[in-house]
């Protein structure tokens, strides 16, 4: 290792600071590097590099603390893994926390990249006991980022997922590439804030299966709230008893999951035990739309708004529809644009 260079960059390295285990924050010319953690207050969460399953590259993120199993709800360079443990993270001049590898101290691998009006030094990065991360000024306690605007795979307890048209910020969650990839995978879950708000899941653009927005349906634990106004269309949820560990996660394989963590067999169970029909991806073939709430007229499957099924046969009377839809042939409809091939 080139310590000159290192030293060079003195703005990382002015000060290391031992971490106690109580720390949950780091301010200017502080650094966390791979092996230091910030834990929250109430020991909820940790942040820190990782390797996920067999991986050898590291990553930073944030993960329970208080789950045996290391269960990772946030990753900050999840396109740009690190070799190695030459990891730092740390807050920049500008008041950006900036992730580095030794290797490459010019070039951040990651960097919240907001622009900070107020005076730099005051900036302070906080882990929550929510599994935020929040960049904060600390005389206006205003907040310049925070983690929770920028998830994952992973949606927790007073996390909102959608759009705030006052920023133009839209929130979603993109899917692993693997178990031992965070790195951004090929499905998405999104709120659609046109008309009315519905929560869809997308394979790339392309439009997989509608949700039902009855989350609190599901566990008798989980309150949802769907917001709808001028300024805002989101969906986020809370938790009733502040002690049960619970997150909504979509996994790499495009399903999105409801887990809850049991203390008492060491491990996470999903409680929602009845598989959506519309959870084997390409149920409703090529421009079909999945939507557990058709069941209710006794068929999950429909066909995208301009399209028809392929197979009017197969389709209305084997309940296959497999074989997908095809574009109408006498109208002319216009297209929403969800069920494109790009
Ligand atoms: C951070 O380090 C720089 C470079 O040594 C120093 O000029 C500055 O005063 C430090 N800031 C704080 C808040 O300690
Ligand atoms: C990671 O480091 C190893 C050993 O220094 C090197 O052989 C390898 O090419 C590096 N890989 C990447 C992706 O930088
Ligand atoms: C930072 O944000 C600006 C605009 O907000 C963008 O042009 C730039 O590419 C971003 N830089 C990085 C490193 O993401
Ligand atoms: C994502 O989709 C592309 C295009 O079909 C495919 O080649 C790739 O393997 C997929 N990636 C994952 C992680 O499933
Ligand atoms: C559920 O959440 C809403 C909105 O956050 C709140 O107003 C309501 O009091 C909550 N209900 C319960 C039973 O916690
Ligand atoms: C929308 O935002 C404006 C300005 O922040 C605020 O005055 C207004 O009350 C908000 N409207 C709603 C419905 O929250």
């Amino acid at each position: 290792m080139d310590f000159r260079k290192l030293f060079l960059h003195s703005s990382l390295l002015v000060l290391h600071f031992a971490f106690s285990s109580s720390k949950d924050t780091i301010t200017i010319n502080q650094t966390i590097h791979d092996g230091d953690f910030l834990i929250s207050r109430e020991n909820n969460f940790a942040l820190g590099f990782f390797s996920p399953g067999s991986s050898r590259f590291r990553y930073l993120g944030i993960w329970y603390r208080k789950v045996r199993e290391q269960t990772v709800v946030w990753v900050a360079n999840r396109d740009d893994p690190i070799n190695g443990s030459s990891g730092v993270l740390s807050i920049d001049q500008y008041g950006n926390l900036v992730l580095h590898s030794y290797h490459n101290l010019k070039v951040p691998v990651w960097s919240t990249n907001v622009s900070v009006e107020a005076t730099d030094t005051c900036v302070v990065a906080q882990l929550l006991d929510t599994g935020n991360l929040v960049l904060f000024d600390d005389r206006s306690k205003s907040t310049v980022w925070e983690s929770f605007d920028h998830p994952t795979d992973t949606m927790l307890p007073g996390m909102k997922l959608g759009l705030d048209r006052r920023t133009g910020m839209n929130r979603f969650l993109i899917s692993w590439r693997s178990a031992a990839d965070p790195g951004t995978g090929n499905f998405s879950l999104q709120i659609n804030p046109k008309g009315s708000p519905q929560v869809f899941i997308y394979w790339g653009t392309k439009y997989l299966a509608r949700l039902s927005l009855a989350l609190e349906k599901l566990c008798i634990y989980i309150n949802a709230s769907f917001v709808n106004n001028q300024n805002e269309t989101y969906a986020a949820y809370s938790v009733s008893d502040a002690s049960v560990i619970l997150r909504l996660m979509l996994d790499y394989s495009g399903l999105l999951k409801k887990i809850i963590w049991q203390e008492k067999d060491g491990k996470w169970n999903e409680f929602q035990s009845t598989k959506s029909p519309c959870d084997p991806y390409g149920h409703c073939g090529t421009y079909g739309i999945c939507d557990p709430e058709f069941l209710s007229r006794r068929f999950e499957c429909d066909c995208l708004p301009g399209y028809e099924p392929k197979s009017p046969r197969d389709w209305h009377i084997l309940k296959d529809a497999s074989g997908g839809c095809v574009r109408k042939r006498l109208e002319s409809t216009s297209l929403c644009g969800h069920g494109k091939d790009l």
